[in-house]
């Protein structure tokens, strides 16, 4: 018998499944470990504004007692990236340098082809807060997807977006299949680009979409 999964808001308690989800499914939907060697300071990079400052706009899935899945919101990405620049980098900083990330050569090499990319030009994307301020992030357990959770969960935020008049929504995916997730619930491509960071473990430069869809 399979047991019924429920969307429900972010609890204190499910913070450490939420991180662990994150790194598990970090790059391309799988795990952090060919990239970088500290899965705590990943998650903090990838899940600590939402967990610890904007927990309200976040929603879990759970199966039984395990959490399977979760959307990490944002109601405003222009006040989030403040507290991410002056707050949570700094912080994430320190506590690279503290626990000797930067002696290991796989951290290394990702940091360099991150600092090739950005010279490269290629995280550069519009900015599209003022018509889609509202963003968020998505994973689903790799046994768990194709089960309409991550539908579930987008529509538990648009719920949520809607009732407080946020007027658009977006986020950022490098991968087609979740483009295609994200078309079939209402998003639309607003800016597409590639990424070339990647390559060296998955042998090609990876595309990028930013997808937003009016509320
Ligand atoms: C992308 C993701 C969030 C989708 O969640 P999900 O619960 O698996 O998706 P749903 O079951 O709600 O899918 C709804 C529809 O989207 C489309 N879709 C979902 N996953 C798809 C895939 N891998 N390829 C093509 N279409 C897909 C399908 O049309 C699907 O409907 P169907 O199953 O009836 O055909 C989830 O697969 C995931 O976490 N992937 C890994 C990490 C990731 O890519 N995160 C998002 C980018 S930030």
């Amino acid at each position: 018998m399979t047991t019924e999964i429920i969307i429900r808001s972010f609890h204190p308690n499910d913070r450490d499944a939420v991180r662990r989800i994150s790194t598990q499914t970090a790059f391309l939907g799988n795990p952090a470990t060919r990239f970088v060697t500290d899965e705590a300071v990943l998650a903090d990079a990838l899940t600590l504004y939402f967990t610890d400052h904007e927990p309200e706009s976040c929603f879990v899935a759970v199966q039984g007692t395990r959490v399977c899945g979760y959307l990490l919101g944002a109601k405003n990405a222009g006040d989030m990236e403040k507290t991410m620049r002056n707050r949570i980098i700094p912080g994430l900083l320190g506590k690279i340098l503290r626990r000797g990330l930067l002696l290991k050569k796989i951290n290394l090499q990702f940091l360099w082809q991150i600092a090739a990319s950005g010279c490269r030009g290629e995280f550069f994307a519009p900015d599209f807060t003022h018509t889609y301020p509202a963003l968020f992030h998505i994973n689903i357990d790799e046994s768990c997807r194709r089960q309409h959770i991550g539908t579930a969960l987008i529509d538990a935020y648009k719920g949520i977006l809607r009732k407080e008049s946020v007027c658009g929504v977006h986020c950022g995916t490098m991968s087609d299949p979740a483009k295609q997730f994200f078309e079939k619930n209402g998003f639309r491509v607003l800016f597409s680009g590639k990424r070339s960071y990647l390559r060296y473990r998955v042998g090609y430069a990876v595309p990028y979409y930013v997808m937003g869809a009016l509320l």
